[in-house]
């Protein structure tokens, strides 16, 4: 199939306004949505006062999880993770010695003097962009290059590294985080070669501990899993009495972070819950430490791939939550369309997402996000070709308006002082279909292309981005 006879075919039903071909297996996803102005903001659409209810209580939740730290101070030791990433980008460019002359270098210079695996060059292409921003490094737009780098040395260095403990502990970081942070830093040459891997700094010998401290135990992440569980734990009662347990997928439930929180939030209430990963490795973490919970479950499941192909059916959940995991969609318009369909029409979706790039990561957790050595490509959605992987919270709010969610009020609540830090939960509620094209009657039309290169799957959405491989057919 060609894009030319695709568009071809789209533009016989005249319910379809404007398509965007997602690439992936096979033929790639199709989003499909109807002509432009059918897709009506409708009095269901108003925000309810329940849900009002359910986000105030949510944040009292998180805020409760809080108690006795000191918020308005953890900006700023964020401030200090940061400048201690920033001093150990510039003391790895540092060691190339390709700063140590006048004569400027390309980021291509940087990249091989570091042996830089293809997948993990943005990483370096950050790096540089990042110090220049900072008024570290000199970058000069006309011809690109880069020079005058300001390193620490040894003495200042050092001193960051010990400022980064008392951060780590003011945060509610547990004591392995320093370790983690240190032996990424270490380990960045040897990282960024794909000699060593991330995960090996993480989970040492297999254990999980490390994690478990980042995503439940610092300040940030117990407010956002506190204030998600609520809103989860609201979802069950608003529903007591409809005869069969919640049914809950977490996807990318991980170390189990969240869950921990929202079972408990949970409590006694009857739950199917369907504990999910792209990796193996959680899973049987999580049998051994959820596995007495009635109605929990296990299963592998990839946010990138066809939930119905991994056999979970339309309309079959009630909450769908994903902490921490939905920027690994390669398009999240396609991925929150997809986990849309999933959900019973009054269901819940819940993240928890960064949306502020903060410099700890890029000396660290970003490692594990560059894509696999074999990807073809990366995001392909608004991020594309931008060498980022969060999205912000406007960001979030448009996609999630485009894909068919009534975006529910982002926690923590403007205000706030946590929103500094940059961690959201923004939740929302399927919205009905006004003026989306019905996605089986669009299969069926492209039914007669050529079979392997349709679309494996089609979602009626609300909006669509326009990109190269979009039309607008009315
Ligand atoms: C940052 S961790 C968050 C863990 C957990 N949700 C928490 O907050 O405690 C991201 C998790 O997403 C999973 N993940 C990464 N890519 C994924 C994908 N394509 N589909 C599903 N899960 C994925 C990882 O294996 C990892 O467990």
């Amino acid at each position: 199939m060609t894009v030319a006879s695709l568009a071809e075919a789209l533009s016989a039903l005249p319910e379809v306004g404007a398509w965007q071909l997602v690439p992936g297996s096979a033929g790639g996803t199709l989003l499909v949505a109807g002509p432009a102005g059918t897709a009506g903001v409708g009095s269901d659409d108003v925000a309810h006062a329940e849900d009002e209810k359910a986000v105030e209580a949510a944040a009292a939740s998180g805020d409760t999880a809080v108690t006795g730290t000191n918020l308005p101070e953890l900006p700023r030791l964020m401030g200090l993770l940061d400048e201690t990433a920033l001093l150990t980008m510039a003391r790895v460019l540092d060691r190339t010695r390709l700063f140590r002359t006048p004569e400027p270098c390309a980021a291509s210079d940087v990249m091989t003097a570091l042996g830089t695996a293809p997948r993990h060059a943005w990483i370096v292409r950050r790096w540089l962009r990042t110090l220049a921003e900072e008024g570290r490094l000199g970058h000069d737009p006309a011809t690109g290059r880069y020079r005058d780098l300001t390193a620490p040395d040894r003495v200042a260095y050092a001193r960051a590294r010990r400022a980064l403990d008392r951060a780590r502990h003011g945060m509610g970081y547990p004591e392995s985080m320093t370790r983690f942070f240190l032996t990424a830093a270490d380990r960045l040459p040897l990282l960024l070669q794909d000699r060593t891997s991330l995960q090996e700094v993480l989970f040492p010998q297999g254990r999980t501990d490390t994690a478990e401290g980042n995503y439940r135990d610092s300040a940030p992440s117990r407010w956002a899993n506190h204030a998600a569980a609520e809103l989860i734990a609201h979802q069950a009662r608003r529903r007591e009495g409809g005869g069969r347990p919640l049914r809950v997928l977490e996807a990318g439930a991980g170390v189990g972070g969240t869950t921990e929180a929202v079972l408990t939030a949970l409590g006694s209430a009857p739950v199917d819950y369907l504990f999910t990963d792209v990796s193996r490795f959680f899973l049987q973490a999580a049998r051994t430490r959820f596995g007495a919970r009635p109605g929990l479950r296990q299963a592998l499941f990839d946010v990138n791939a066809d939930p119905v192909a991994q056999g979970l059916a339309p309309a079959s959940h009630d909450v769908i939550l994903a902490a921490n995991v939905l920027h690994n969609a390669r398009h999240v318009g396609r991925a929150l369309a997809a986990l849309r369909e999933l959900l019973v029409p009054d269901g819940l979706l819940v993240l928890v997402e960064s949306c502020r790039e903060h410099y700890q990561a890029l000396t660290s957790m970003y490692l594990l996000m560059s894509p696999q050595p074999d990807e073809e490509r990366w995001f392909t959605d608004l991020r594309a070709g931008q060498d980022r992987v969060f999205l912000t919270e406007t960001e979030w709010a448009e996609q999630f308006d485009a894909s068919g969610f009534r975006p529910l009020p982002v926690l923590p609540p403007a205000g706030h002082p946590l929103t500094a830090l940059g961690q959201f939960v923004i939740a929302g509620r399927p919205r009905p279909g006004h003026g989306r094209p019905d996605p089986d009657r669009v299969a069926r039309a492209l039914a007669p292309l050529p079979g392997a290169t349709r679309p494996v799957r089609v979602h009626a959405v609300d909006r669509v981005p326009s990109t190269t491989t979009s039309g607008a057919t009315r």
